[in-house]
């Protein structure tokens, strides 16, 4: 195993120091802290840069939660900042110059039978578009739980995959394609060329940002997890599957780590503690090539920027439990924490027996 010398550093740095990358991706499981970690790294990222946006693609939003503010979709200034924005979309939101919700509901239906995936790839392409013309400096992405997301990022061969069946079976589809006409409120007489060259449209969008996705200077893919099997697991699912997409990822954080400090004389706590440090021992050899970022799982929720802006601290200097382990301060804390809970006990215990 490599030295600790040899170990890429423990923070997120590098991500600050690359001039270069225009998106950052941040994803992982449900609850292991993305939106806590984009949210830190949008700030970070808006001292360095002139301006930056994050964008939350899960319908489970929460960067309004993070920032206590609320969001919608077109993106906002995050209060307290001048060059920070947020805005939060579903990606599985129809647009909002479609016709009434009936004959959405049922173009939705009869299209995404005809080619799955392709009303998500519409609105993101549309999204993407929207945000490409805005020139921030840097785009932050919160996104979904794993599949989610490397489905978005597969977006531009569903879309051609979808736009060479609609050729294909254009015919049988026609009624998929009359309702289409309507929705993008064309002419009957040229829908299938108007909506043709929409979708080519489309992917012209698509396949440019593709192609800045696959450009490691441009784009990176920051894998957000907990020192658990599970979780161990699923990043290296999503480290195979970035690699298979050809999208960079050389940044792993792991959050909720219990650091072993202030004394801990919980049995619980430290069975915890010894099957972390397993997992974590795991993540360190798997990923020797990796900026590897350790989280301390802290009391309470990172609400707020000032919890926020605190709790960025460990993403710059990797965090170092108050006390170290085997000195005699920390065996003084220990002994004197033991006595006060022999005292503690003593005291019941007398107070049960008086009361037999
Ligand atoms: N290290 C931590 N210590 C304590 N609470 C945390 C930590 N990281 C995240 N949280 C809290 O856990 C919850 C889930 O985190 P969140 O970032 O929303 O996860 P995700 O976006 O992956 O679902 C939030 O309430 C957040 O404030
Ligand atoms: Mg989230």
């Amino acid at each position: 195993m490599a030295t600790d010398q040899e170990l890429p550093e423990g923070t997120v740095q590098n991500i600050l120091d690359q001039e270069s990358l225009k998106w950052v991706f941040v994803g992982g499981k449900g609850g292991v802290g993305k939106t806590t970690c984009s949210s830190i790294l949008s700030i970070l990222l808006s001292r360095v840069r002139s301006s930056v946006l994050i964008i939350s693609t899960d319908p489970a939003h929460n960067l309004s939660d993070a920032f206590q503010q609320r969001f919608t979709k077109t993106p906002t200034l995050v209060n307290g900042f001048t060059n920070l924005y947020a805005m939060e979309v579903d990606p599985t939101v129809e647009n909002e110059d479609l016709p009434n919700v009936e004959e959405m509901d049922s173009f939705i239906s009869d299209l995404t039978n005809a080619i799955p995936g392709i009303d998500e790839a519409m609105s993101f392409s549309e999204m993407l578009k929207l945000v490409q013309t805005m020139d921030y400096s840097v785009i932050v992405f919160d996104t979904a739980p794993t599949g989610h997301t490397l489905r978005l990022l597969q977006f531009p061969s569903t879309l051609e995959k979808g736009l060479a069946k609609m050729m294909s079976l254009k015919n049988k589809f026609g009624g998929v394609l009359s309702q289409m006409s309507r929705i993008f409120g064309v002419d009957d007489r040229f829908y299938e060329d108007a909506i043709l060259g929409k979708i080519e449209g489309m992917k012209e969008v698509i396949e440019q940002v593709n192609k800045q996705f696959k450009d490691p200077d441009m784009t990176t893919f920051v894998c957000v997890c907990i020192p658990e099997f599970l979780s161990l697991y699923e990043t290296e699912r999503l480290v195979q599957e970035l690699t298979k997409f050809e999208i960079d990822t050389h940044n792993i954080i792991i959050n909720q780590v219990l650091f072993d400090e202030e004394a801990v004389e919980s049995k619980l706590l430290k069975a915890r503690m010894r099957m972390q440090q397993k997992y974590l021992d795991q993540f360190y050899m798997l990923y020797d090539d990796f900026h590897i970022t350790k989280l301390p799982l802290l009391p309470q929720e990172v609400c707020g920027v000032e919890a926020l802006k605190s709790f960025s601290r460990n993403f710059l200097t990797p965090y170092q439990p108050s006390i170290k382990k085997g000195t005699v301060e920390e065996l003084e804390q220990r002994v004197s924490i033991l006595q006060e809970q022999l005292k503690d006990a003593e005291e019941e215990l007398g107070r049960l027996r008086e009361g037999k």
